[in-house]
C-alpha cells in the first residue's frame, strides 16, 4: 500500500514566478543568495562593458519631478533609487517586478520614500493607475530577458498605458556593428545564458507593438550598436 505524503510547502521565494524565470535566470533574480550577492552597482558596470551611467542617463533624463512613473522591473545597483528621488514627493513611482527576492530588494531601497510604491506584478499584465495613466513608462533591460510571446504582452500593456503626450523608454540591447568586438563575446553568452536576448538583434521593438503605426519610435544607439535607447510618443 502507498502512503499519502503531504505535499512539499513551496519555497515562497519561488511561488507564481514563471518558468522562464527559474530555468534560464533562477541563479541571477530568483535565488535569495545569488540575488544579495549580484546586486551592487558594479556588477551593472561590468554586465554593461562600462556603459551602465550613459545607458541610466537616457532613462533618467525623462524623468521630471513630479511625473507618474512605472518602471517595469527592478534593476540591480541604485537606479530605482534614483529614479524614485527624481520623480520626487510630488509625483508617483511604481516600480513592478516578478520574483519575490527582487520585490524584497526594491522595498528595502524605495523604503521612507512614501510616492514610491513597489508591487509584485508581471508586467505583461500589470493594470497600474489604469489605461493611459502613466507619463513615463521604462523597460530598462527587461525585453531581452523574456520569450517572444512575454515581449508582444509586455510592449502592448505599456503601449496601452500611455497617455498622449506620455513616453515609453526602452533601454536594451541591440544588433552590434560587425566590426565591434563585444559582439562575438555577446554571441557567446546569449548562447549560454541568455537564449531570448537575440530576438532584440534581429527586430525592432515596434515589432512587437499591435499598432506601430500609431506611434514615433525614436531610436538612439550606443557602443557601436551594442545597447539601443527607444522613446516612443503617440503620433500627434
Ligand atoms: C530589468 S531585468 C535585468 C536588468 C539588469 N540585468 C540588472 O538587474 O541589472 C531583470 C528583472 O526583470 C524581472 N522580470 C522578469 N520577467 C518579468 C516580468 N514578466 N514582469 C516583471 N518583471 C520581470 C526579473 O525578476 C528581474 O528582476
Amino acid at each position: 500500500m502507498t502512503k499519502n505524503h503531504p505535499p512539499l510547502p513551496i519555497d515562497p521565494y519561488y511561488e507564481g514566478v514563471p518558468d522562464y524565470m527559474t530555468e534560464v535566470y533562477d541563479w541571477a533574480y530568483v535565488d535569495p543568495k545569488w540575488v544579495n550577492a549580484l546586486d551592487h552597482n558594479l556588477v551593472v558596470r561590468v554586465l554593461l562593458f562600462l556603459n551602465d551611467q550613459r545607458l541610466m542617463r537616457a532613462y533618467l533624463k525623462e524623468i521630471s519631478p513630479g511625473m507618474r512613473v512605472w518602471q517595469v522591473a527592478h534593476v540591480y545597483g541604485d537606479l530605482v533609487k534614483r529614479a524614485a528621488h527624481k520623480v520626487g514627493s510630488s509625483g508617483a513611482f511604481h516600480l513592478t517586478d516578478i520574483t519575490p527576492a527582487q520585490i524584497e530588494h526594491a522595498v528595502h531601497k524605495l523604503s521612507g520614500l512614501e510616492w514610491a510604491k513597489v508591487i509584485r506584478s508581471d508586467a505583461a499584465t500589470f493594470g497600474g493607475l489604469g489605461p493611459e495613466a502613466y507619463d513615463l513608462i521604462c523597460s530598462f533591460f527587461l525585453l531581452h530577458e523574456v520569450p517572444e510571446e512575454k515581449k508582444y504582452a509586455i510592449v502592448n500593456n505599456m503601449l496601452q498605458k500611455l497617455p498622449k503626450g506620455g513616453k515609453l523608454d526602452f533601454v536594451d540591447y541591440h544588433n552590434p556593428s560587425k566590426w565591434q568586438p563585444i559582439r562575438y563575446i555577446l554571441k557567446v553568452v546569449n548562447r549560454l545564458l541568455e537564449p531570448f536576448a537575440e530576438a532584440l538583434w534581429d527586430n525592432e521593438i515596434s515589432h512587437y507593438a499591435k499598432n506601430a503605426d500609431r506611434f514615433v519610435w525614436e531610436k538612439q544607439t550606443f557602443f557601436a550598436g551594442v545597447y539601443q535607447c527607444v522613446v516612443v510618443r503617440h503620433k500627434d
